[in-house]
């Protein structure tokens, strides 16, 4: 398994861009709601995905979302964050959800914060640094989430031999 000092090295994820991550978290806060609102529109969106949800409770599926949206502006990204995100993976990799949803669902978390940021931010060059700490975390994210889907497929394979 890979350890945080290593995926921050591959994503040349820095302490400035932690610290431009925290920077944002009182925007991000206005903005849970907003966030919960439309990232349920989306799954509503899709059939697929509203028989996943339909036998979950709507409200905690709400709020962890929520929580998640709102953990990646902490401004504390440790082996502690990362054993977060790998329990984030195997809790989707449980209800079966397919990993092409988690990619379709990120590209959706992408454009609202990439949105949000343009739309609050003046500074071209403020802009920039900020979206590339929010692409990053989000990739890393995905990275971890997609790691739990990987280590499924290889226990199965162990299994079936
Ligand atoms: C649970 C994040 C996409 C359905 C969770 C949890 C988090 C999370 C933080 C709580 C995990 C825990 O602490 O046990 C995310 C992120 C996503 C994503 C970051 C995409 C980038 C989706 C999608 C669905 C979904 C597309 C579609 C149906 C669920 C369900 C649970 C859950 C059903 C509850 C799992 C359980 O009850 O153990 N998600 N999620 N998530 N998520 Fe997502």
């Amino acid at each position: 398994m890979i350890t945080m000092q290593e995926l921050r090295e591959h994503y040349r994820f820095t302490d400035e861009d932690a610290s431009l991550l925290q920077s944002l978290q009182p925007l991000a806060g206005q903005n849970q709601e907003r966030f919960e609102q439309e990232f349920y529109d989306y799954l509503y969106g899709i059939p697929e995905m509203v028989a996943l949800l339909n036998s979950s409770n709507r409200q905690r599926l709400r709020e962890m979302h929520g929580r998640w949206f709102m953990s990646l502006f902490s401004g504390s990204y440790d082996n502690h964050y990362l054993n977060h995100l790998t329990r984030i993976g195997h809790a989707h990799v449980r209800v079966g959800l397919n990993v092409h949803y988690v990619n379709a669902a990120m590209n959706q978390i992408r454009h609202f914060l990439l949105n949000l940021i343009d739309n609050n931010y003046s500074d071209r060059e403020q802009r920039r640094i900020l979206r590339e700490a929010v692409e990053k975390i989000l990739d890393m994210n995905l990275d971890i989430m997609s790691y739990s889907y990987r280590a499924e497929e290889l226990k199965k394979v162990f299994v079936s031999r």
